[in-house]
């Protein structure tokens, strides 16, 4: 019978795995930074990283799934760079929310839970308020804020976030950032 493989980021990371599991009393503690752990390193959550982080803390893999599907910020998909999320919720949707999302919609050719072809941006619409209400209508580029969203400001953030990653893909290209948006 032949051996299974083990995944690259739990070999590579194998110290810090160790680590992070001898933080807590039980192992199966660890299971959501070890999920983040695995998501870093692969960008999405494959079967076999599943199965990885359910062997680490012994449960079983459809546990772990259940985890998965439980929290928004762990994907089974392949995802942009970036993540767009768009509240939906009343007071974004007073303040403009919709007309954002179709512009939104319009300006990448992609609807909601889609990654453009490059790869680079991937969108969500939400109906759970992001708790950024006084700024409304609200953007969330991957864990930041963007605030007082108009169709205008949206525009300059998609140009924002494209010259970040071409700079990050240029040889000395500094860090990117979508601070400051
Ligand atoms: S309703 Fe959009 S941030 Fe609260």
């Amino acid at each position: 019978m032949m051996e299974k493989q083990a995944v690259s980021w739990v070999v590579e990371r194998h110290e810090e795995i160790e680590a992070l599991i001898n933080r807590y009393p039980e192992r199966r503690s660890a299971v959501l930074p070890l999920l983040h752990l695995a998501q870093e390193a692969r960008g999405y959550l494959a079967t076999e990283d599943v199965e990885a982080v359910a062997e680490l803390v012994g449960m079983t893999p459809s546990e772990v799934t259940g985890i998965v599907s439980f929290y928004s910020l762990l994907h089974r998909q392949p995802r942009g760079r970036y993540t767009l999320t768009l509240c939906q919720n009343l007071p974004c949707v007073l303040a403009g929310a919709e007309a954002l999302a179709q512009h939104l919609r319009q300006r990448l050719g992609i609807a909601p839970g889609e990654t453009t072809p490059d790869g680079l941006l991937t969108l969500e619409e939400t109906h759970e308020c992001l708790a950024a209400c006084d700024g409304a209508p609200v953007v969330q580029v991957n864990l930041e804020y963007a605030t007082h969203m108009t169709p205008e400001k949206v525009d300059r953030l998609l140009e924002a976030l494209r010259a970040a990653s071409q700079e990050a893909a240029a040889p000395d290209g500094e860090e990117d950032d979508a601070g400051g948006l």
